[in-house]
């Protein structure tokens, strides 16, 4: 007998909770990721609220001296993942004795800790008072060492979330690989091969990685000499919603938040930068030679859960969704790099279309909201908790058992609009 989704979802998150960390997927992801582990948090609180606040508390455990808070945390060694611990070499420069990597992640955690703080206000204020400085930490490490454009960049396609985009083509087209010599990756030995980055893609993976590493991912060296920095819609609309709800709590916990507030001013002037007019979008921008990747993704339509009010991308929303019968699309279909199958270049993420979700129903934009919601809900009952999903025929893809996907089941896709 097949469980009810609610059980399975469930049985997910238990299956891949560790302890006081989960991880993503067993197998293909065996630690704790950063934006992951945000979304197991907004999961466990549907069931269990503790264990929601320690999967944040455990990610902030991995918090370097400088205030970042590191993209995966290696909690225990599994020579199941490339490139892990000995890989990026952080040891001795962190300040922190837990090995992790040397990038970010997009910072959910203040957005979704205010969701938490919500379910139980007594609780949350006791959770939230020894977290709250830390997060400030992050925030303030993404505008001084992330934030020199006006908005946020990304030093790796890794930081962004969203790897092999077609936002970082030009970008990484500009990266030498000569010195990257033999490496053996684990992802493909996982998932298909065609649903994963390419062998390119690795090597430059690895090329930007060894050039911070031989720098002791020093921020200073990264910035003045880094192969690879590109202005990113997803990591500016992520922090931007985040510093509002990171004021939120502050307020909460009798704060003063003028600083918070200051950075939502001008990361709301830097965003501008990223408006592309020749594709009527919001854009990555490589930051080495100024250039927009002239690419339509489903990064844009993250203005709304940014809290901005501005509907001028809601056309291309539509076009996508009507594209694909299971859209958003992650890249645009017409795009001539557009493929249903590999990872960020054109398949369906019910995470990306939870937080797109989220904002169009804030914004009150109902129907597209009630679109992305269905269409989710639909992805996960024909074809399970899955990473990712083809747009066009709905088939599971990537990793399966996710526990991305079905705490995004548990707290939006299962609930009733305006209720999460
Ligand atoms: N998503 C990356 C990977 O596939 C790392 O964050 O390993």
């Amino acid at each position: 007998m097949t469980l009810p989704l609610n059980d399975q979802a469930i049985a997910i998150l238990k299956g891949n909770d560790r302890g006081s960390y989960t991880v993503p997927t067993k197998g293909l992801y065996p630690y704790q990721w950063n934006w992951d582990s945000a979304f197991a948090a907004l999961g466990f609180a549907e069931i269990d609220l503790n264990r929601a606040w320690v999967e944040l508390e455990t990610l902030f455990s991995g918090q370097w001296a400088n205030g970042m808070v590191p993209h995966i945390i290696f909690h225990e060694v599994d020579d199941g993942y490339f490139p892990g611990p000995g890989v990026w070499g952080t040891e001795g420069v962190s300040g922190n004795d837990l090995p992790s990597s040397g990038i970010s992640q997009p910072p959910l955690v203040a957005t979704f800790a205010r969701k938490i703080f919500e379910k139980d206000p007594a609780e949350g204020i006791k959770r939230v008072g020894p977290l709250y400085d830390k997060i400030v930490a992050w925030h303030k490490w993404f505008m001084e060492c992330r934030g020199e454009s006006g908005a946020i960049c990304v030093t790796h396609p890794w930081e962004s979330g969203r790897d092999n985009a077609a936002d970082w083509d030009e970008a990484m087209a500009n990266v030498d690989v000569s010195g990257v010599g033999e490496y053996q990756r684990r992802d493909t030995s996982h998932v298909n091969p065609e649903m994963r980055p390419t062998k390119r893609d690795y090597d430059v993976y690895l090329a930007i990685l060894y050039y911070a590493r031989a720098h002791k991912w020093d921020e200073k060296a990264i910035l003045e000499g880094g192969p690879f920095r590109v202005a990113d819609p997803t990591l500016s609309f992520i922090l931007l919603r985040a510093h509002r709800d990171l004021v939120w709590l502050g307020d909460q916990l009798g704060k003063d938040t003028s600083v918070i507030k200051g950075w939502i001013a001008s990361l709301e002037r830097g965003i501008e930068t990223l408006w592309n007019p020749a594709i009527e979008s919001y854009d990555a921008k490589d930051l080495n030679t100024g250039k927009f990747s002239g690419n339509v993704t489903s990064a844009a339509f993250l203005c709304w859960y940014a809290g901005l009010t501005d509907d001028r991308v809601l056309s291309h929303l539509k076009r996508l969704l009507d594209a694909a019968p299971h859209g958003v699309t992650s890249l645009d279909p017409e795009n001539p790099d557009y493929n249903p199958k590999r990872y960020w270049r054109g398949p369906v993420w019910v995470v990306v279309n939870t937080l797109i979700g989220m904002g169009l129903d804030e914004a009150g934009h109902k129907a597209f909201a009630e679109r992305l919601h269905s269409d989710s809900a639909r992805l996960i009952e024909q074809g399970g908790f899955a990473e990712y999903f083809n747009p066009e025929d709905g088939t599971p893809a990537g990793g399966g058992t996710f526990t991305w996907t079905a705490a995004c089941w548990l707290a939006w896709v299962s609930k009733e609009l305006g209720e999460g």
